[in-house]
């Protein structure tokens, strides 16, 4: 498929639908898929211009590398070398919202873009029923990252996908709201110890029980993927975090219950899982709702740091950060 516009189709979740989404990565093309976390942006992984059509999509830059998804542990762990825990890991979380970086096999026929060039890979094997059909269906392993502009909110619907890509790519497979909201937690097992790279939909604590000891923190510092710049996940309302007070003239997204205040909950009960299946579409809502009325800043309420709260803290710091200049360019 060549770089120009596109007629961007919406996809059923049926079999016909998955069949179509297959034949449009068969001829190279890019089409966005639901997964538990949130949709992805799918083409094939073997192909160059299949995947260079991900970074044109998506405004990425190319030093940037995707996530592998396979439609089996067996698939995945495939296009990888040894690295210790890997097949434990995989037996414990997949299919489910946990990425391992691994040592690439020489001769995995991925296209070089995938990964940016480098020795090591992202791959997951998603936990949602037309996830693991369209990758069934085609035959072969999808690079897929999240299914939004650079640099802006992840989609967890596919009017989320359209309202970012609409022109840019060639279909969106529907499978309504994502049930775990945060994309996926990344684990490097390339190092001498596991290394935490993203907080994610498995929380900490059930990485420790897996690896039986705590994986490395994040690493601080020199900092390449966007993912993981300070400024991600971004609004255009100006967002601040662990707000007090309950000023009944501002706009709030509350934890827990509104009592009054103008917004939305995360979760009335205070429930983190709740929360996280929440956080981008109520972000995205509200940052509607504040350009409307014309207001300049979204106050959050102080979320726990325990659980999926360490995956929405991650996310809503990310949003709340400074923009550089390369991501007010990055959004078309
Ligand atoms: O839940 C998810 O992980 C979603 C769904 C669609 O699967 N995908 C997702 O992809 O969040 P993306 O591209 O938005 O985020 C992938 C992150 C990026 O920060 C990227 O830099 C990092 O993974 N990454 C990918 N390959 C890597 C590698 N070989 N080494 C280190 N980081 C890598
Ligand atoms: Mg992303």
């Amino acid at each position: 498929m060549d770089g120009g516009p596109r007629n961007t189709i919406r996809l059923s979740a049926t079999p016909r639908g998955v069949r179509a989404a297959a034949a449009l990565l068969r001829q190279k093309g890019c089409v966005a898929f639901p997964t538990e976390t949130v949709y992805g942006l799918g083409a094939d992984a073997r192909d160059d211009r299949a995947v260079a059509g991900i970074f044109a999509a998506k405004d990425r830059p190319l030093f940037n590398p995707l996530i592998i998804h396979a439609a089996s542990a067996d698939a995945a762990l495939a296009l990888c070398g040894e690295a210790k825990r890997a097949e434990v890991l995989a037996a414990a979380f997949w299919p489910g919202p946990l990425t391992l970086i691994l040592p690439k096999r020489r001769g995995s026929g991925l296209s070089e873009l995938v990964t940016a060039g480098a020795d090591t890979l992202a791959v997951r094997v998603p936990a949602h029923p037309l996830a693991t059909a369209l990758l069934t269906s085609f035959g072969a392993p999808l690079a897929a990252p999240s299914a939004n502009p650079s640099g802006r909110v992840s989609p967890t619907t596919a009017d989320h996908v359209l309202d970012g890509l609409t022109g840019r790519i060639d279909a969106v497979l529907d499978g309504g709201p994502c049930e775990v909201g945060v994309e996926s937690t990344i684990l490097d097992l390339t190092g001498a110890h596991p290394r935490l790279a993203r907080p994610g939909g498995v929380p900490l604590g059930a990485l420790i029980d897996a690896l039986g000891e705590p994986p490395a923190p994040m690493r601080p510092g020199p900092i390449t993927a966007p993912g993981q710049l300070a400024s991600h996940y971004a609004p255009t309302t100006h967002l601040t975090l662990a707000a007090q007070g309950a000023d009944p003239t501002a706009l709030w997204l509350a934890f827990g219950a509104l009592n009054g205040r103008r917004g939305l909950t995360l979760s009335e009960s205070g429930d983190l899982v709740e929360a996280a299946a929440n956080l981008f579409a109520h972000l995205r809502a509200l940052d509607a709702e504040a350009e409307t009325a014309g207001e300049t800043c979204i106050l959050i309420d102080p979320i726990p740091e325990q659980g999926l709260g360490a995956a929405i803290n991650d996310r809503l710091r990310r949003a709340a950060a400074p923009r550089t200049a390369s991501h007010q360019n990055a959004t078309p």
